[in-house]
């Protein structure tokens, strides 16, 4: 652990990491962006949870998952049975990327190359924190994680094993479940997603 682990940054631990990307320009999200996001959580958690990237909350706070989407993850993760104090959240890609619509920031999905330039931020984390269990939420993590697309909605509830051993646990994203608007179908989704992380409990 007390090697540097690149010639671009010293970091040999994850404050220092965090501290590194504050000033990140690898791709231009930066630019719009308030602040870089990094991820949060025990250096040492058996478990990390991978997003798609920051939102309008979260680009204001500074922390991960803490707008409309954290609230439901917050909340299905504790009736599984998942401390979030134990494990460590990030996102794909750490800067919030929008469309301005008036006075509104509107999400906009992170590109192939943006994922791709943040994978420097992310294969760090991981190196640093030498999780058991990844989960990817949603499509553009599990593209971050594994580096190819993965028809997640097909694939969920599965566990890929990464050649360097990190096994991937895929599920959607916990803003899907946001996204449904007919109660019925809503409930459903999210009885699914609750599934999936007493799966993710019993892997941990
Ligand atoms: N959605 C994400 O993917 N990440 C966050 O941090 C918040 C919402």
């Amino acid at each position: 652990r007390a090697e540097p682990i690149s010639d671009e940054t010293d970091a040999i631990s994850i404050t220092e990491l965090r501290e590194a990307a504050k000033g990140c320009r690898r791709c231009p999200l930066w630019h719009d962006a308030t602040q870089t996001v990094f991820g949060e959580g025990p250096d040492d958690a058996r478990v990390v949870f991978v997003g798609e990237q920051p939102g309008e909350q979260e680009d204001l706070a500074g922390k991960p998952f803490v707008g409309p989407a954290g609230k439901v993850f917050n909340a299905i993760l504790d009736e599984a049975g998942v401390d979030r104090q134990k494990i460590y959240v990030t996102n794909a890609v750490k800067h919030f990327k929008f469309e301005p619509r008036g006075k509104r920031r509107i999400h906009s999905k992170p590109n192939a190359g943006e994922v791709q330039a943040c994978r420097w931020w992310i294969d760090r984390e991981f190196a640093l924190i030498k999780p058991e269990l990844a989960v990817a939420l949603g499509a553009t993590a599990a593209l971050s994680l594994l580096g190819k697309a993965i028809p997640v909605t097909k694939m969920r509830g599965q566990v890929i094993e990464r050649e360097d051993g990190l096994r991937v646990f895929i599920t959607i994203h916990p803003s899907f479940i946001l996204r449904i608007h007919e109660p019925a179908d809503k409930e459903a989704e999210r009885e699914r997603f609750l599934h999936d992380m007493k799966q993710v409990k019993r892997l941990m």
